[in-house]
């Protein structure tokens, strides 16, 4: 199959790059000049694990391609992805479709031959039939369909998660779609991967109505973290013991500092605001969201307890600020919530994060940023780990406690045993969900 793909970022770029180890060719599309050079000589935009190799290996086999020229890469193929950004609109929490509409009706003048136009960005309910709409109008005669695609990827396991999905959700309406989508998926369901195909409406529904469930299933336990504190009970035990019933399953049940990302926060709005506007009022996810926000505000107060309610003038080691660990990506990241707080109450900050300081810098302003841990530990009165990046789970915490002034840990991940921490010693511990201790 010959793919285009419009669009590279995270989505874009990762799906082109696995659609093309699959052995499709694609072309990879992107209005910003300097993005296709780059890619074009072989460097990855983002952090992501194993994505360069990929790249590489399947540019060099000539599979993969990237360039500006939008018309020539829709006139060849027989499937183009929309996989443009959906970002919140500003005030008001709808998806921005700007971008996805601007895509369809350059795409529609091109099309030549029967074509699948297939949107892989998340999408509001009836956005594919808009879509449709739109080429129509722009091009009576073309020959095409469209068809919905949802994906799935986590970021930090994005190719993993593409090339062993869970299943692969596909929304289309006539036969030759879904030959064509049959066909780009082959070598997934040769493999026994699960394709489910469904109206078009569905798969859009599909993708919100997962990430809202995952969100929801985080806020849960987040929530119960905060009354395990208060009662005795240890997060990590309850979650096992919820887990371990088939029904719920023990994925997405680690408490910490609340969920952020390029989805979740995203993808809760918009569905909250797909209900209002179907007078359908989605009273969970709406909880969800602002329970989310209250989590990520209820760690600041966690620290406050342990710099004895004042920040002002004390020093405080950030460990991770990108929103999970593998990634550099820092939208809605639960830094962004604490780090100003301490920053404005006083603190002097310092962070170390392994890929997290280029984008960072510039939204995290008045912290410093350290790329060894235990220089960044430096004469600090808090450790506070937002992140749980491998290579923190495994350092000296002998020489931590060594390196600080007060050395008191916020583990807001819990990624650390109490007994390797009170060994340490370390004179104070604030996990989430479980007691900790404090030393006088
Ligand atoms: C998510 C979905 O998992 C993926 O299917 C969808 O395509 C995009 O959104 P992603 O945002 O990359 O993927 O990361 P994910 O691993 O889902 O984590 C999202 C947030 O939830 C992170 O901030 C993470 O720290 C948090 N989280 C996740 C928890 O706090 N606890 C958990 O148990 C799991």
């Amino acid at each position: 199959m010959r793919i285009a793909m419009i669009g590279t970022g995270y989505v874009g770029l990762v799906s082109g790059v696995c659609f093309s180890d699959f052995g499709h060719d694609v072309i990879c599309v992107d209005k910003n000049p300097e993005k296709i050079t780059s890619l074009n000589n072989g460097e990855v935009p983002i952090y992501e694990p194993g994505l360069d190799e990929l790249m590489a290996k399947n540019a060099a086999a000539g599979r993969l391609s990237f360039t500006e020229d939008l018309t020539t890469a829709v006139k060849e193929a027989d499937a183009v992805f929309i996989a443009v950004g959906t970002p919140s609109r500003r005030g008001d929490g709808h998806a921005d479709l700007s971008y996805v509409y601007a895509a369809a009706e350059e795409i529609a003048g091109n099309l030549s031959g029967y074509t699948v136009v297939v949107t892989k960005s998340t999408v509001p309910l009836g956005t594919n039939r808009k879509v449709r709409q739109i080429i129509r109008k722009a091009n009576p005669d073309a020959e095409f369909d469209v068809a919905s695609n949802p994906e799935f990827l986590r970021e930090g396991a994005a190719i993993d998660d593409f090339m062993r999905p869970d299943r692969v959700v596909v929304g289309a309406e006539s036969d030759d779609a879904i030959e064509v989508m049959n066909e780009i998926y082959r070598p997934l369901a040769q493999r026994d991967f699960p394709v489910l195909v469904t109206g078009l409406e569905s798969a859009e529904m599909v993708k919100y109505a997962a990430n809202a469930f995952l969100a929801t299933k985080i806020t849960f336990i987040n929530e119960i973290a905060a009354l395990c504190e208060r009662t005795g009970a240890d997060v990590a035990e309850v979650s096992k013991g919820m887990g371990m019933d088939a029904r719920i399953g023990p994925k997405f049940l680690q408490a910490g500092p609340g969920y952020g990302g390029s989805c979740f926060p995203k993808d809760t709005s918009a569905l909250a605001r797909i209900g209002q506007d179907h007078a359908r009022p989605m009273q969970i996810v709406e909880t969800v969201i602002q329970v989310n926000e209250a989590v990520k505000r209820s760690m600041v107060d966690k620290l406050l307890d342990l710099c004895d309610e004042n920040f002002n003038g004390k020093k405080v080691a950030i460990f991770g600020a990108t929103f999970k660990p593998d990634t550099d990506d820092m939208r809605d990241a639960p830094s962004l919530t604490i780090v100003p707080a301490l920053v404005g109450a006083g603190a002097k900050v310092r962070i170390c994060d392994p890929q997290g300081q280029k984008e960072g810098e510039e939204l995290l302003p008045g912290a410093t940023w350290h790329e060894n841990p235990y220089q960044a530990v430096q004469g600090c009165d808090l450790l506070v780990v937002l992140t749980e990046w491998n290579e923190f789970r495994g350092l000296d915490l002998k020489k931590v406690v060594k390196k600080m002034n007060t050395p008191h840990l916020a583990d807001l991940r819990n990624i650390y045993d109490e007994k390797d921490v009170k060994r340490a010693g370390f004179t104070a511990l604030q996990p989430v969900g479980r007691q900790g201790f404090r030393k006088e």
